[in-house]
């Protein structure tokens, strides 16, 4: 956590080489800082005449906390503020009746893919939600997490080493009106990849064929569909980010096409848990958890039946996925496709 107290010293123009993303807070504010970059920033807070903060409204305390507040959020979605995380272990709690749980611990080592099922009101999100706070016997189910072996320290907890997808399109409103290219430039800038331009693209076409209806890097943030959102968010995540715990609550309600999400998502780094009631989604996990009454009741392993299962399923939805579209251009429906064809359905 940066404290803006720590920042009030530094000139302007060391504290944009280190957070590039500040100039478009002030600018935000309607603050021209360019004249006063040799300043510090306690200097430029205080270079304000009386007039000059009742006429253009200027709250300086307020700003302080502004400002701090969106230098961390800023460094949090960026993925500026992690650890390396190679496993994380859930240590068992109770149910919603108090029972202990049916497993004693699980650890899931980065690469692997864990699915999270159970009837709705279960304890999915409840499981998610304690991961992402790395709980130790502070949440409802008396879990403990553990981030390599050991209790997360407050640190890790609170400079949240682990960065949820799912919450990051809830969460966008501290990129103010920032269009899709700016927010993005944004983003590639402060961690430094030299071909700006092309990330930015990928991260474009990447979103784009998430979502359903196409837009564009001149579109504001603010004027995004849910499900546009929710596009960026994922490939911006997939492409650019650090972050080595991915969480996925239910992308299947998000409006986006979910198994192209989850394969941009998982790559070798990263350990990814998803609660889902889709069958292909579930089966792609190594293992999955399934929740019963707030409690982990059983942990399955994906076998080879069930992967094989798999690849008809992907059949399946493939089937639908066509179906759906032809639907949205106004087509009328056909069985011309190969489980039709070759007499299965
Ligand atoms: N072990 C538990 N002890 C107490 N409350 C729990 C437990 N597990 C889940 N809950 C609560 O049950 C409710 C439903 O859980 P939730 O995670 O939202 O279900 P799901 O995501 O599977 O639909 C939530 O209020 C949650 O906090
Ligand atoms: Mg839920």
């Amino acid at each position: 956590m940066i404290k803006i107290k720590e920042l009030e010293g530094e000139k302007i123009k060391l504290i944009e080489k280190q957070y590039p993303f500040v100039l478009s807070f002030f600018e935000n504010n309607k603050l021209d800082v360019t004249q006063y970059k040799d300043y510090t920033l306690l200097q430029y807070f205080n270079h304000f005449t009386e007039e000059e903060l009742v006429e253009w409204a200027i709250d300086i305390p307020k700003m302080k906390i502004d400002l701090e507040a969106y230098i961390n959020q800023m460094l949090q979605f960026l993925g500026l503020d992690k650890e390396k995380v190679t496993s994380i272990t859930i240590i068992a709690g109770k149910d919603k009746y108090g029972n202990k749980e049916s497993f004693h611990k699980l650890t899931v080592n980065k690469s692997e893919i864990i699915s999270i099922v159970g009837p709705t009101g279960a304890g999915k999100s409840r499981l998610l939600a304690d991961i992402e706070w790395a709980a130790n016997k502070d949440t409802p189910t008396e879990r403990i997490i553990l981030i390599n072996g050991e209790p997360a320290n407050k640190d890790m907890r609170f400079s949240t080493s682990n960065k949820l997808v799912a919450q990051l399109s809830q969460n966008m409103n501290f990129v103010m009106d920032l269009t899709v290219n700016e927010f993005l430039e944004l983003h590639a800038k402060s961690r430094m990849v030299d071909n700006e331009e092309e990330i930015i693209k990928k991260i474009l076409d990447a979103a784009n064929e998430l979502a359903g209806e196409k837009f564009k890097l001149e579109t504001p943030i603010t004027a995004l569909s849910g499900g546009q959102s929710r596009a960026l968010m994922i490939a911006d995540t997939a492409i650019l980010s650090t972050s080595p715990i991915v969480l996925i609550d239910e992308i299947e309600n998000a409006g986006i096409d979910r198994k192209k999400a989850l394969k941009l998502l998982v790559n070798e780094e990263k350990i990814v848990l998803m609660a889902t009631h889709d069958p292909s989604l579930a089966l792609m996990a190594n293992k999955r958890i399934v929740i019963r009454n707030g409690g982990i009741y059983k942990i399955i392993e994906t076998d080879e039946e069930e992967k094989c299962l798999l690849k008809s399923l992907e059949k399946v939805d493939m089937l639908i996925n066509e179906m759906r579209s032809s639907l949205r251009e106004g087509e009328k429906l056909k069985k011309n496709n190969e489980l039709f064809t070759s007499g299965i359905l």
